[in-house]
């Protein structure tokens, strides 16, 4: 099985299989603007998938989409989301409702969001957020304080952090390296199959986004859950990822393995972000190569959304819209695909036939 948008089947090895896939913000009582368009891709246990592209092409939507935590105006009109809970069963997360969602959240899957601050409640010292959470997992017998406080600490020194320093403290009290890293942990709290991460380290200094990086990695093998990695920064992709999906105006246009997309990508688009990297890892300069933006969601181009800026564009890339073809199948949702009408023209990749 691979992950083409066309292939309806779901993958059965897979953790999670994202099938056609819109999320949209409602905009008015029948009317909402679509931000994420018909993304499909498989995950597999343990798989770590980094989702990259310029900010605004429906990054952190999708992944607020797949763990529905949408804020009220946000809407996922069609698709499925089918997760393979720890007992086996698979569930559609878009039609999961109450005592299912809340339990789907953090006991099966959690998110880490970029501003720890903002995750933190201000006024609640760290190991009171650890007793919450644990807490509102509970299934009926209560556990005492003190059992969660040790399991709390016990989590916190898995992040490198020192736990009678952290538990005590208020999140203000944290530098912002330190907080990243109890949101983290708390993420970790009720060992969760799928973890998501939006730019979760894209405020910190590099020494600091380094350290955090290394022991995620080190922590994903030791924990063998699956991890969708949301950042601009493709350095940190390059390191963190199994593979990589490129998204551009809310659609995903290449997925493929970390070395397809960085050493044969298809995708004019996803080559531009790469040439955009500094030789010394950093966040995503804007590339000479690749002057605008990406298109408004209110004005999104008949053909293909990048055609606009793309260096290699020719007349049907303005009519028609490319699918998300596999070029090179591999199992595991690894194949290697792209949405380019060019993708395959010998006069763009100098090795002609992608391997
Ligand atoms: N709460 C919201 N209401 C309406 N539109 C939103 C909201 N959040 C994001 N958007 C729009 O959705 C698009 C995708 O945004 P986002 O998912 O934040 O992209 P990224 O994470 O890649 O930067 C953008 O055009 C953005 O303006
Ligand atoms: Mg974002």
């Amino acid at each position: 099985m691979n992950d083409l948008p066309t292939d309806p089947g779901t993958d059965d090895g897979a953790l999670l299989s994202v099938r056609g896939v819109d999320v949209g913000y409602r905009t008015g009582r029948r009317t909402h603007v679509t931000a994420v368009h018909d993304v499909s891709f498989d995950l597999h246990p343990g798989q770590s998938m980094a989702l990259v592209g310029e900010s605004g092409c429906g990054k952190t939507t999708l992944g607020l989409g797949l763990l529905r935590l949408l804020p009220r105006t946000g809407v996922i009109p069609s698709g499925e989301i089918l997760f393979r809970r720890k007992d086996g069963t698979r569930v559609d997360v878009r039609t999961l409702q109450k005592e299912n969602l809340r339990r789907f959240r953090w006991s099966e899957a959690a998110m880490v969001f970029q501003g720890a601050m903002n995750a933190f409640n201000p006024v609640l010292r760290i190991e009171d957020h650890f007793v919450d959470t644990f807490r509102a997992h509970e299934n009926g017998r209560r556990r005492p304080r003190r059992e969660i406080l040790e399991q709390s600490a016990e989590l916190l020194e898995m992040v490198r952090l020192d736990p009678a320093r952290v538990l005590n403290a208020f999140p203000h009290e944290l530098s912002g390296g330190m907080r990243q890293r109890s949101l983290i942990a708390l993420a970790l709290a009720l060992r969760p199959q799928l973890l998501i991460l939006d730019e979760p380290t894209t405020a910190l200094d590099l020494l600091t986004q380094r350290s955090i990086v290394e022991r995620l990695a080190e922590l994903r093998e030791q924990l063998r859950f699956s991890m969708v990695f949301i950042t601009h920064d493709l350095g940190l992709a390059a390191e963190l990822a199994d593979r990589v999906g490129t998204m551009y105006a809310g659609r995903l246009i290449e997925t493929g393995t970390t070395r397809d997309i960085f050493h044969r990508s298809r995708h004019p688009y996803t080559s531009a972000l790469i040439d955009s990297v500094p030789p010394v890892a950093g966040d995503l300069h804007v590339p000479e190569s690749l002057p605008g933006g990406p298109p408004s969601l209110h004005a999104l181009p008949p053909g293909c959304s990048f055609a606009p800026r793309c260096a290699h564009a020719l007349t049907d890339c303005d009519l028609t819209r490319p699918t998300l073809d596999v070029l090179v199948p591999r199992g595991e949702g690894l194949s290697h695909a792209a949405a380019c009408l060019r993708s395959t023209d010998a006069e763009i990749h100098a090795e002609g036939v992608p391997r």
